[in-house]
């Protein structure tokens, strides 16, 4: 079903972003529903952002024939989530007060839907402690604030109140939309490939782009679970409301997963470890008449085994097995070997699924012998699925 976003505009420099937000609503096949204040239309025109949204846009409470209208409430129960975008102190303050003197202040009191607040501003205005006080007062109504960036603003000044990106905004739609089911549950997922240097310039390690790991962190953060990332190094950028614990190699990630580990409900192995490392790793540059002699490599640790051993009964552990030939049966080994409660196979060998892919082809095995089989689909959607079924898991828990 098409989802309504309501996008309420206010007066201020970022709203040039907007018109790059409505278009990813738009590929996103959304409607998009603007509302823009009289302010806004100082800095973006009606004009452009109807002719990307392919809606008319509302910036009046009054019809030409002078006959009070009843637009706001049709607007505000036709929305799915709404957004103000920039949001300024000014419609920040009317929204903590309850004022609604325009066609956007009236619709934001009448919506039912979540209501996503980007506040934009010049930093002092921001650090204002009365902006602070009504941001505060606005989260404790429920709605969700999507904090500005710190960088360099508009006005000169450097500091938090930037916008952030059109990509990032989207993206904290998306989770307003998302239903709340993980809420209170925490959880560790780890992405990416690992780097074992030889040298300073050369490394060994592997395809994996972290892309379903991300994938998992993104989902599961949209549904309220409190997530942290490990993760290698990554060429995508890592979801606005995840924590991102960086590391480079399999040693790094095996001493931060066992430090977070006790504190987490679930973890969700999607990192391609490496399984071996240059023996001994040089500080400069070896010759390459060398390399052959210095290639001798060592094991390292299997995180997820060691997870295994220190588990809670409370907590799952869902693995990972990226396998080209025979890939249930090699995975049933991992699930008993790892002790972990679920394995997620990957037949890398197909086309569409494992490393890089935006889609993936997945089964899960599970500890009771269960399996399920799933077609190609959207890196995004298996990670839902997998999510369900380690809350479904964690729930049976005592
Ligand atoms: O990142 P993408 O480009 O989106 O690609 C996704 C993926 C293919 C990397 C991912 O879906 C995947 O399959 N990840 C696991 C790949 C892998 O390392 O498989 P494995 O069979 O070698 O390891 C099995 C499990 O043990 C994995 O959960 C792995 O994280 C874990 N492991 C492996 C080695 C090691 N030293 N420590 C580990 O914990």
């Amino acid at each position: 079903m098409t989802q309504s976003v309501l996008l309420g505009v206010s007066g201020g420099i970022a709203a040039y972003k907007i018109p790059f937000l409505v278009r990813l609503l738009k590929k996103a096949e959304m409607n998009v529903q603007i509302v823009m204040t009289e302010a806004a239309k100082q800095f973006v025109t009606p004009m452009t952002l109807a002719a990307l949204s392919e809606n008319r846009v509302c910036d009046n409470m009054w019809e030409d024939d002078h006959q009070p209208s009843v637009e706001h409430i049709t607007l505000a129960d036709a929305a799915d989530v709404a957004v103000i975008a920039p949001a300024t102190a000014n419609i920040i303050g009317k929204i903590t007060s309850g004022i609604a003197d325009d066609l956007l202040t009236t619709v934001i009191t009448a919506i039912r839907c979540p209501l996503l607040i980007c506040p934009s501003m010049n930093v002092n205005m921001y650090n204002n402690p009365i902006v602070q006080r009504n941001l505060r007062a606005l989260k404790k109504c429920g709605y969700h604030i999507l904090d500005p960036e710190y960088g360099f603003l508009a006005c000169g000044w450097t500091g938090a109140g930037r916008l952030p990106e059109p990509e990032i905004i989207f993206e904290a739609i998306q989770s307003a939309l998302s239903p709340k089911d993980l809420l209170g549950l925490k959880i560790l997922v780890t992405a990416g490939p690992t780097e074992e240097p030889l040298d300073p310039v050369r490394f060994i390690t592997n395809r994996s782009s972290g892309k379903m790991g991300i994938a998992v962190a993104r989902r599961a953060a949209a549904r309220g679970a409190d997530v942290t990332l490990v993760a290698g190094p990554l060429k995508i950028p890592v979801p606005f409301n995840v924590k991102l614990i960086a590391v480079r190699t399999a040693q790094e990630m095996y001493e931060k997963v066992m430090a977070f580990f006790p504190q987490m409900d679930i973890l969700v192995k999607a990192a391609a470890v490496a399984d071996f490392r240059p023996a001994r790793p040089r500080d400069s540059k070896m010759p390459k008449d060398e390399l052959d002699k210095a290639l001798q490599l060592e094991t390292n640790l299997d995180i997820i085994k060691a997870v295994g051993s220190v588990k809670k009964d409370c907590q799952i552990v869902v693995g990972f097995a990226a396998e080209t030939d025979r890939p249930i049966e090699k995975a049933k080994k991992k699930l008993t070997k790892k002790n972990a409660d679920m394995i997620v196979v990957n037949d890398v060998g197909l086309p569409g699924a494992g490393f890089d892919h935006d889609t993936n082809v997945v089964t899960f095995i599970l500890r009771s012998g269960e399996m399920e089989q799933h077609e190609l689909m959207p890196k995004e959607k298996v990670a839902d699925l997998i999510l369900d079924r380690a809350n479904a898991l964690q729930r049976k828990k005592p």
